[in-house]
């Protein structure tokens, strides 16, 4: 899995996913990251599909919402999913909250689309370390990745370790924070040092953690801006200086029907 990827949550405007899509391909993005419940997984494809890089070098991520795991037709789910791609497989295919009494039925039917090729990884999303370990304790297939909201407000290194502990892939879903931490001086002094943005310098301190990142934007200057940070390094300090920071801030809000 490419360790940066484009996010398109809220891409919804005509032609926005599918331009953001061809814009990032030639800035050398390969990873696009949607959910059935984004809404735009038409025009994800359409982007993809006119984007000029062969499909196998392209890595697709998507998701199923949690209505289709309480209604419990998954494959279903998964096959519209498909279809409004307009694609034959995809590469990730992400459980995006675990629905309490639903997501190890969820599993088990995922496990059967990893192993008809359709989905050629499968995983979760929002799982705490206790899910994991539930899922885990009650399935064959460990899941390849946990996308989690990660940045420098929102510290995951606990969950991080314990997914890094059982060959879980962790991505940083939101790794901006939407914006939330954009101003810190703590984050602007290293980014003059650096001669970077303070997007750049929350990005690289995820990267320096091991995960993978996911920024959204449909700016080609600040999709450019978030693929920059492969050039440079953060010292010992400074990630410290960052991990001060933490607040447990959530930018992107618990689904109402989960809040019981
Ligand atoms: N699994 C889940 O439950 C879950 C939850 C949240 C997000 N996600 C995924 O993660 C992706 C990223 O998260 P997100 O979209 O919530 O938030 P984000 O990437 O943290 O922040 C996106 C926001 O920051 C702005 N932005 C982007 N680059 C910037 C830069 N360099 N400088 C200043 N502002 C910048 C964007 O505006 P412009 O577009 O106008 O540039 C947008 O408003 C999503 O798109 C989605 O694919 C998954």
């Amino acid at each position: 899995m490419p360790l940066l990827g484009l996010g398109l949550y809220k891409a919804t405007g005509e032609g926005e996913a599918e331009n953001a899509i061809r814009s990032a391909a030639l800035m050398g993005y390969r990873l696009f990251d949607t959910a059935s419940a984004y809404k735009n997984e038409i025009e994800v494809g359409a982007g993809i599909a006119s984007c000029g890089i062969p499909r196998e070098e392209i890595f697709v991520t998507t998701k199923i919402w949690n209505n289709a795991q309480r209604i419990g037709n998954i494959e279903k789910a998964f096959e519209r999913s498909l279809d409004r791609l307009k694609l034959d497989y995809v590469d990730l295919y992400l459980i995006q909250w675990p629905v309490p009494g639903c997501y190890i039925d969820t599993w088990h039917v995922f496990e059967d689309l990893y192993r008809s090729g359709r989905a050629r990884a499968i995983g979760v999303s929002n799982f705490n370390e206790y899910q994991l370990d539930d899922l885990m304790m009650h399935s064959e297939i460990v899941p390849a990745v946990n996308q989690i909201e990660y940045h420098p407000l929102f510290n995951q290194d606990s969950i991080r370790n314990f997914c890094l502990k059982n060959g879980i892939a962790v991505q940083a879903c939101a790794p901006l924070a939407r914006g939330a931490y954009l101003n810190r001086d703590v984050l602007r002094v290293i980014a003059e040092k650096y001669h970077r943005s303070t997007a750049q310098i929350g990005l690289r301190w995820l990267i320096q953690k091991g995960c993978a990142v996911i920024p959204k934007s449909t700016r080609e200057e600040r999709i450019l801006e978030n693929s920059q940070i492969f050039d440079f390094e953060l010292d010992l300090r400074e990630m410290e200086a960052i991990d001060a920071l933490n607040e447990n801030y959530r930018s992107a809000s618990i689904p109402e029907d989960l809040l019981v």
